[in-house]
């Protein structure tokens, strides 16, 4: 195949930043010179806030901005929290925003820390045929394993955390020849990736040097370490969050209290039960979980991860809330793994992320992982609520009626006409390009 040469480069990393901009806007766009105004215009003034965002990634050109935004009046376990989110999608802040209110009155979310456990492995092949060589081999170094990584893990210990366990693990059964050393540790209120990674990496060191000295054949004295490498499964560092409150005390909208309990229930059951619903019911969770753990500088790639390996743990995918009416009780509740770090990473380099710990009062892990969870639990929550009563086009239309008028150009005095006029009517994209022409000034 004939690459086009004048769009490839060689040491683009090297070049400053705008060198970068040049060639990026001279050989991938139409206009260089409006191009190039845009990136620049997306710079903050402040040079060293600048000169942070630069250095958080390679090649960077310029900013990304999302909406940072707070959804106030979350009471959880007794204590009211304004809560940061970052998102784009609208309507996604009003749910969580309405989810709390609507739960303010009626006892608040109830959350709790299941299990903080994390995960590491070092993958290798052994290619020896007497397991229990291997099996002895293990246990002999073991508490090699633990006092060769003493000065990484001191400070972690300090703090209550570090290694839990660390066991051997066949699993020849699924790829010949390969085992792995299976640890867990307890990061306290770091994510913990850097910590994990660097003891597996020195655990293969002690693996590979010490099968060495063992009076074995050369194909039993070869350890291939595969790779060493964290988990983002981790089941065991879960969270549950839950509302409840007596049937009678639901506000159900257009529906009776009743008839809305048992409709949210069955509608989180389809939701248990079949897999094309639980994606996008699950997806409605993530909106308000990938919003904190955004806001508050966490991976939310891992968390996403993760989320959905758990929601497909039983063999098939599906909800990650649950719904039970007992008693005349309705209880809804949420039940998710989620590593978040309260220290380390961006948390107290990027202004905005120490801001949205600011706000939450500075919580350690667990804490944040209550946060979060009941976060995603209250927008599954206005999600149901709003597809089993009035659907869930009516409020995200409206939400949504800003972002065409802001595509169509409209100016503040058409946005409050048109936004007026669709009060009590149904938004669709005709509809507003209709009302916005009318209404043109
Ligand atoms: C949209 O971002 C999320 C929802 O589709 C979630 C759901 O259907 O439960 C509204």
């Amino acid at each position: 195949m004939k690459v086009e040469s004048q769009k490839s480069i060689k040491g683009f990393s090297k070049l400053s930043k705008e060198a970068k901009i040049e060639w990026v806007v001279n050989n991938y766009t139409n206009n260089p010179e409006l191009s190039t105004s845009l990136l620049k215009s997306y710079w903050h003034e402040e040079l060293s806030i600048q000169k942070l965002h630069d250095e958080f990634i390679e090649n960077t050109l310029t900013n990304y901005y999302l909406p940072f935004a707070v959804a106030p009046n979350f009471n959880i376990n007794g204590k009211m929290y304004c809560i940061p989110l970052a998102i784009e999608e609208s309507s996604v802040v009003a749910a969580a925003a309405k989810a709390a209110n609507y739960w303010l009155g009626r006892g608040g979310f109830k959350t709790s820390v299941i299990s903080t456990t994390k995960i590491g492995q070092v993958h290798f092949i052994w290619k020896g045929s007497d397991k229990t060589k291997l099996s002895e081999f293990f246990n002999q170094i073991k508490p090699k394993l633990y006092s060769q990584t003493e000065s990484l893990t001191q400070n972690m210990r300090k703090r209550g955390g570090g290694i839990l366990s660390i066991d051997l693990r066949d699993k020849t059964d699924a790829m010949e020849h390969y085992y792995q050393i299976h640890a867990t540790f307890d990061t306290r209120d770091s994510m913990g990736a850097n910590f994990i990674n660097s003891v597996l990496e020195e655990f293969a060191k002690v693996l590979r040097s010490e099968i060495q000295l063992q009076p074995w054949s050369d194909i039993e004295k070869e350890i291939q370490v595969v790779m060493c490498i964290l988990s983002n499964y981790t089941p065991d560092c879960r969270v549950r969050a839950e509302v409840s409150c007596p049937i009678q005390d639901l506000d159900g909208d257009i529906l009776s209290p009743e008839e809305f309990a048992y409709k949210f229930q069955r509608a989180v059951r389809i939701a248990e039960v079949e897999p094309y619903r639980a994606v996008t019911h699950n997806k409605g969770i993530m909106n308000g979980i990938d919003s904190v753990v955004i806001a508050t500088g966490n991976d939310f790639r891992a968390i996403e991860a993760c989320a959905h390996a758990y929601a497909a743990r039983n063999g098939q995918y599906a909800s990650l809330t649950h719904c039970n009416i007992e008693n005349g009780q309705f209880v809804f509740y949420l039940e998710i793994p989620l590593s978040l770090g309260t220290v380390g990473g961006i948390t107290s380099l990027h202004p905005m992320v120490k801001f949205a710990h600011d706000i939450l009062g500075h919580p350690g892990a667990e804490e944040l992982m209550q946060i979060t969870a009941a976060v995603g639990l209250a927008q599954n929550f206005s999600a149901v609520r709003s597809l089993t009563t009035t659907g869930i086009q009516k409020g995200h239309m409206k939400m949504h009626l800003l972002n065409i008028l802001n595509q169509l150009g409209a100016c503040e005095d058409e946005k409050a006409k048109v936004i007026e006029y669709f009060k009590d009517k149904v938004v669709s994209y005709n509809a507003a390009v209709a009302a916005f022409n009318k209404f043109k000034s």
